[in-house]
């Protein structure tokens, strides 16, 4: 395949790279950009360890082609502390164990963070629903729920 220039914002830093038009976000954010933080868990859009922002809005990036985000602002869960400054819902997490083998995590923090962006962390039914795309194989979704509750309040 023919590289195609793209140029995209990651975390507040600019790139111009050539990339493949068949590689995915993920592996674009991994692999060119060494942003290891976000994880592949199964490849294919159903567990969201690969979640990231895409302008403000979460996208599975293992669903995305890195060449669709040409010209847009992405953040990874490397994005969200500012310097030694944790993100309040990374904050949340480590006082609510919203982790144990902590694979998910960086996942879970981004659609965490754009749960409450969004509106949808009014009530404990409304937050499981909007995380039920991001899957916890230790289990900690109540852990997880608390830690967004405690954020949105
Ligand atoms: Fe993207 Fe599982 S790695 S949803």
């Amino acid at each position: 395949f023919e590289k195609m220039l793209l140029h995209v914002e990651v975390n507040g830093v600019k790139h111009s790279l050539m990339v493949e038009p068949r590689v995915t976000l993920l592996d674009l954010l991994r692999e060119q950009l060494d942003l290891t933080g976000t994880k592949k868990g199964c490849d294919h859009g159903q567990c969201g360890a690969c979640t990231v922002h895409v302008d403000g809005h979460r996208v599975n990036s293992c669903l995305t082609l890195g060449v669709m985000v040409n010209d847009k602002k992405i953040t990874t869960i490397e994005g969200l502390a500012k310097g030694d400054q944790l993100h309040p819902m990374q904050e949340a997490f480590l006082k609510h164990d919203g982790f144990q083998c902590g694979y998910c995590t960086p996942g879970q923090i981004m659609s965490a963070v754009a749960c409450i962006r969004e509106g949808h962390a009014n009530s404990e039914g409304e937050i499981r629903e909007y995380m039920s795309g991001n899957i916890c194989r230790c289990g900690a979704y109540p852990n997880i729920v608390n830690a967004i509750q405690e954020v949105k309040d």
